[in-house]
C-alpha cells in the first residue's frame, strides 16, 4: 500500500510505547472537540494520518462517519484497534507511511494532528505527503493539519540539559507515578529539535530512553509547501477557538484545499 523508504524520523522507539503515550497525553480536551465539530459539519468520508491510538478519530467515529486511519507504527495502531472495540466503535486502522500512500478511493475529509506532520523533516517527504493527500481528497473535501508555532526564543532555549517536565508526569497502573524528563537541542539548520525523553518510575529508573525529533515549520513557508503539493492554504487559526493566526499563537492550524 505504501512506499517505504527511509525512515522518515528517528522517533519510532518512542511510538512503541503506546499505551504509556496514552497515559502521557491523555484524550480529550479542545483539539478532539474541534476535529469532531469540523469533520461532522464537513460530512462524509473521515482519514486521519498519523492517527496513533486514535485519540481523536474514535471520538469522530463514534459518531457514525466512517472513519480510516493511517500510522506508521504497529503498537500505536494495535492500542487504537483496542480502544475502537472496547467502545464498539467501527475504525479501519492501517498501517502505512503518511509520506506516500496510496488507498485507492477518496475521502471528504482528512487531517493529521498534535504536530504528527513534523516527523516529516524533508522537504521532499513533506511535498510528497501533501500531494498523496490531494489525491485523496474527494471533490470538494477539506485538508486540516495543525502544527505548533516556532518561537525563536523557545527554540533556543533547548539546550541539551535533561530537564523534568512536571506536567507530562502520571500514573502507571503497572508501576505507580512516572515522571518525564527531556533534554533537548535545537539543530538550526535542519529546523529538527532533537529529544532524547526519559519515563522513570520509583523502582525503575529511566525505563524508557527514546529519541524524539520534530521539525519545525515556520509560518511563511507553509503556504508554499501546500503549494508544492498542489494544495491551497484556504485559511489558518491560531487556536482551537479560531482566532485568527498571530505572531505569538501557540499553533497553525490550518484548513487546505
Ligand atoms: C504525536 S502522535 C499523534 C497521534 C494522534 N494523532 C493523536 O492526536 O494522539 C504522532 C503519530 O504520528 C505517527 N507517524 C510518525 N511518522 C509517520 C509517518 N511517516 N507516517 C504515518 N504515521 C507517522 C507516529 O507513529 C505517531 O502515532
Amino acid at each position: 500500500m505504501s512506499r517505504r523508504r527511509q525512515p522518515s524520523n528517528q522517533s519510532e522507539a518512542f511510538y512503541a510505547h503506546a499505551r504509556l503515550y496514552d497515559l502521557m497525553f491523555p484524550g480529550g480536551g479542545p483539539a478532539v472537540d474541534f476535529y469532531r465539530a469540523d469533520a461532522d459539519r464537513q460530512g462524509g468520508r473521515v482519514l486521519e494520518l498519523g492517527c496513533g491510538t486514535g485519540n481523536k478519530l474514535i471520538p469522530i467515529a463514534s459518531g457514525g462517519q466512517p472513519c480510516v486511519g493511517l500510522d506508521l507504527s504497529a503498537d500505536m495502531l494495535a492500542e487504537g484497534r483496542r480502544k475502537a472495540s472496547e467502545r464498539g466503535v467501527a475504525v479501519e486502522w492501517l498501517q502505512g507511511d503518511m509520506r506516500a500512500f496510496d488507498l485507492d478511493r477518496t475521502f471528504d475529509y482528512v487531517f493529521i494532528t498534535a504536530n504528527s506532520l513534523l516527523h516529516l523533516h524533508e522537504v521532499e517527504d513533506l511535498v510528497s505527503c501533501f500531494r498523496s493527500v490531494r489525491r485523496h481528497l474527494a471533490p470538494g473535501g477539506r485538508f486540516v493539519f495543525d502544527v505548533f508555532n516556532p518561537s525563536v526564543r523557545l527554540l533556543v532555549e533547548a539546550d541539551g540539559v535533561r530537564r523534568t517536565r512536571d506536567s507530562l508526569s502520571f500514573v502507571d497502573p503497572d508501576r505507580g507515578d512516572v515522571s518525564v524528563d527531556v533534554a533537548e537541542t535545537y539543530d538550526a539548520a535542519a529546523q529538527v529539535t532533537r529529544g532524547t525523553w526519559y519515563l522513570s518510575a520509583g523502582a525503575e529508573p529511566d525505563f524508557v530512553v527514546a529519541p524524539l525529533e520534530i521539525r519545525s515549520i515556520f509560518p511563511q513557508e507553509l503556504p508554499l509547501l501546500l503549494s508544492l503539493g498542489g494544495l491551497q492554504l484556504v485559511e489558518r487559526f491560531g487556536d482551537w477557538s479560531g482566532l485568527p493566526f498571530a505572531a505569538d499563537a501557540p499553533r497553525q492550524l490550518c484548513v487546505c484545499a
